[in-house]
């Protein structure tokens, strides 16, 4: 696509113009008493005003018109959005989901995200959601914003090209993109697309601190790429859906809302690409925790935990001596939902399948099936390629996560036999001298 073009650098301080209006921002002001071109000055703030500096985030929109202009909410019915797992009976056993359907109807974005989990209360602000989504038609004069928080969408089948306010993304399978609380955004498709949604309702996705790392590594801010400023002046019914409090509205509007000529700030969608990740492990023996592989976190209040961490299972070496080398038995006093993008993961020998996940609950036991354990334990420990042509993700967060009745029921996905992949794990135990 010739018109896309990008803006590199996390969280840094953009200006775009679309080059059809060149010097349509503001010199030396926000908001003068007339913009160039006639147009209006809006702020989008995604932070409290008040915020400290290294986290306050805003953007100045400069627009045909207001986003204002619209006629009154109503009750949007096509939607699967779900906030209700308080009322399903909570389930600590291990779970797994086959691969979720790709839609057998025709279905947009908005249309076909379904909320598979999550915990908190939009309202207070705290919490998460997990959501499939699985569509195979373009939203058509129709945008969607969330009020509740930020989507973290992972692609696993299927290009989207993502309008913006702030201009277009395309986003394939091993990229993801960011789309922060309160942006205006339209999903255009071409084949059937299938993915998955993390949502954070109170802060937003930041980059590991990388500590004794230094200053290079992980993802690094230079390969996340924001969009250039990019306008439609179109006239016409236009719908525009919103998420608040869990529930789904819809206003109408007689223009496109992607009429923003020109914009600077500090609060944009992004995407970034997966193959960008520089690896860091254990090069002598044992194993680093998985935080090592930490694309984004969502940090609490309470240093270092997170309530929400995307960690990603890319391709790379395995060099450790003497080691049991797949992840380790583990339980954890945080909730570890996994999805794969592609591929194989490292720790099963089957059964997790691209487009499928799995959640292992806080203090719930997890680890490798019996066939990986076997053939780990007796490989000769060559430096060897691992997760070679895949790629598994984990969403892991400090709170405890609750299944909707589509994750636990609707969606008829749930493998009732996945506790068996660890049923024959033998006694190797060789007795008391
Ligand atoms: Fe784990």
């Amino acid at each position: 696509m010739s018109d896309l073009k990008y803006l590199s650098g996390f969280g840094s301080e953009f200006s775009s113009e679309d080059p059809r209006c060149p010097n349509s921002l503001p010199k030396g002001q926000n908001s003068p008493q007339i913009c160039p071109y006639g147009l209006y000055a809006e702020q989008l703030s995604g932070s409290a005003f008040t915020a400290p500096r290294s986290d306050n985030k805003r953007s100045w929109l400069y627009r045909i018109l207001p986003s204002v202009g619209h006629k009154p909410f109503q009750s949007f019915s096509e939607g699967n959005f779900d906030s209700k797992w308080q009322e399903t009976k909570p389930n600590p056993n291990q779970l797994r989901w086959n691969p979720f359907d790709l839609p057998s109807e025709t279905r947009d974005f908005v249309q076909g995200i379904y909320t598979i989990c999550g915990t908190g209360d939009p309202k207070l602000r705290l919490g998460l959601a997990i959501h499939i989504y699985s569509c195979n038609t373009s939203m058509k004069n129709r945008a969607f914003y969330n009020s509740d928080g930020d989507f973290l969408i992972v692609p696993q089948q299927g290009k989207l090209l993502v309008k913006t306010e702030f201009g277009k993304l395309q986003v394939s399978p091993n990229e993801i993109c960011v789309i922060q609380q309160g942006m205006r955004f339209q999903v255009l498709v071409s084949e059937a697309c299938r993915g998955y949604i993390l949502e954070v309702y109170g802060r937003h996705f930041s980059l590991p601190d990388l500590g004794p790392i230094g200053a290079n590594g992980l993802a690094n801010p230079r390969d996340f790429q924001s969009p250039v400023a990019h306008f439609e002046d179109i006239q016409g019914e236009f719908e525009i859906v919103s998420k608040y409090q869990g529930s789904l509205f819809v206003c109408s509007q007689d223009h496109s809302p992607f009429d923003v000529v020109a914009w600077h700030g500090n609060y944009v969608p992004y995407k970034y690409d997966l193959a960008n990740f520089m690896v860091v492990n254990s090069v002598s023996f044992d194993h680093c925790d998985p935080s090592i592989f930490t694309v984004l976190t969502c940090q609490s209040e309470k240093p270092g935990t997170a309530i929400a961490d995307f960690v990603i299972f890319p391709p790379r070496w395995s060099v450790q001596e003497n080691t049991f080398r797949p992840p380790y038995y583990h339980r954890n006093c945080m909730s570890e939902f996994m999805g794969l993008i592609s591929g194989r993961y490292e720790a099963k020998q089957g059964g997790f399948l691209p487009g499928g996940a799995t959640l292992h609950s806080i203090m719930t036991p997890h680890g490798p099936d019996v066939d990986c354990f076997e053939k780990a334990s007796k490989e000769e420990l060559k430096p060897a390629r691992i997760a070679e042509g895949s790629q598994g993700f984990m969403f892991e967060s400090c709170l405890g996560l609750a299944l909707t009745e589509w994750g636990a029921k609707t969606c008829k996905k749930l493998d009732a036999g996945y506790h068996k992949c660890w049923e024959g794990l033998r006694r190797n135990f060789t007795g008391a001298k």
